[in-house]
């Protein structure tokens, strides 16, 4: 008879965007709806929600939504639990650092979202007080599970790019100012004095994304706008936008690759998906996006011959092939929550923790800073 072992696993955010659709509905009760996480023993780990967050009403519908029995505003209470083993945090970044200390004093393991603090003083110290406590611990790092992130890793690890030179990437989309259509991010993500501004959001996962699947970063210049200076919130009113709302990035990464990455909330798509990234190497060049990857090698390279008076003569996007899908990808939040969960209980291996975590914050924290002062800036090691 296969024997089921029960989880506890406070979630804090699940009323937010990702609190709810990728970690509450598209990992932790996908999980439940297969069954369970089977582990190599045979035993069944059978995740036990136990929401939490700052509106009970909130709480309670979102509980009887999915026929859920624990849920909380006290996040002491739910720490208290008999059943809690793991805390997951996906609250507004300025309230993540508090909560997570809390947690783990309270001796529980750890999954974040990320940025896992607004500082790098803060991101070290948590990932110091975790080991202090001998307490496992993981943050988010969704984009690595993407599958065309994974087609891409495909083609880096068989060796098809030859020496990589290059990497640009492209991330963003219109976000609407909220006057006259409502705006389809949180306000706070545009307001620094509450934790948003897109070098804070976005460069922890280009700092993974290129230390994981190219090479490591080893600087960052960076220039950052507020295209948008006013904006509407989710009641109408007009607010001040003080955090970035883009951000112009040239990262330095070992053995000489460039990559330039430009992120915007201010710029209309004319992509095939909402981030690229295009890497070129002497062998081959590849464009990977959230779900695709097409490339182009060597021998299948034009020669285009500049001159301005004739019509392109080519037509160059179907010069790409599509590398094929060979397997069948789940949800990126999910394999990683699955990854973490085995690793909790099983000790097996999983090495994006909160120090691989403070990386991401470096990067924030460098670029913003790059950004002040207008000059590129080293990448040092970190240690705990
Ligand atoms: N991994 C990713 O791809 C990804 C994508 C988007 C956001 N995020 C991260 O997830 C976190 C949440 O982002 P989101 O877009 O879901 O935000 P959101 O505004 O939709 O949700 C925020 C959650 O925090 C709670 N909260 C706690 N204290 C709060 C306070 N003082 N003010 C407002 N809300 C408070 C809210 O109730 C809500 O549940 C952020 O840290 C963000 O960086 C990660």
């Amino acid at each position: 008879m296969t024997t089921r072992r029960t989880i506890g696993i406070v979630m804090n955010g699940v009323t937010g965007r990702m609190g709810y659709r990728q970690h509450l509905l598209r990992s932790i009760l996908a999980i439940r709806e297969q069954g369970g996480l089977p582990l190599e023993d045979g035993t069944l780990l059978w995740p036990e929600p136990i929401l939490v967050g700052r509106s009970e009403a909130r709480l309670r519908a979102l509980a009887e939504r999915h026929g859920l029995e624990r849920w909380t505003t006290s996040l002491d209470d739910a720490l208290a639990d008999p059943i809690t083993e793991v805390y997951f945090d996906a609250q507004v970044t300025p309230a993540r650092e508090k909560a997570l200390r809390t947690a783990i004093a309270a001796g529980k393991h750890i999954y974040t979202e990320k940025p896992t603090a607004e500082s790098l003083e803060g991101a070290l110290d948590l990932a110091r007080l975790a080991r202090e406590a001998g307490v496992r611990n993981g943050v988010v790092q969704d984009k690595l599970f993407l599958p065309g992130l994974l087609k891409l890793k495909r083609l880096v690890d068989s060796g098809f790019f030859g020496r990589i030179l290059s990497v640009r990437g492209e991330f963003g989309y219109w976000v609407f100012e909220g006057d006259w259509q409502s705006a389809q991010r949180p306000s706070w993500n545009y307001r620094a004095e509450d934790g948003g501004g897109m070098i804070l959001d976005m460069f922890p996962h280009w700092r993974y994304v290129l230390d994981e699947i190219v090479a490591p970063v080893r600087s960052v210049y960076a220039h950052s706008s507020t295209h948008i200076p006013e904006r509407r919130d989710e009641q109408g009113a007009a607010y001040r936008a003080t955090a970035d709302d883009a951000a112009y990035g040239i990262f330095e990464l070992e053995g000489g690759v460039v990559a330039q990455i430009n992120s915007s909330w201010a710029v209309r798509v004319d992509r095939d998906e909402l981030v690229e990234f295009q890497v070129d190497g002497t062998e081959g060049s590849a464009v990977a996006g959230l779900r695709n990857c097409r490339y182009q090698h060597r021998v299948g390279t034009p020669k285009p011959v500049w001159n301005p008076d004739l019509a392109a003569t080519e037509d160059f996007r179907s010069q790409w092939h599509q590398v094929p899908d060979n397997e069948v990808f789940d949800n990126g939040f999910k394999v990683q929550w699955e990854l973490f969960l085995r690793h909790v209980v099983t000790g097996s291996d999983y090495h994006w923790d909160l120090l691989e975590g403070a990386k991401g914050v470096q990067l924030a924290e460098l670029g913003m800073r790059s950004a002040r002062e207008g000059r590129r800036l080293d990448v040092p090691a970190l240690e705990l």
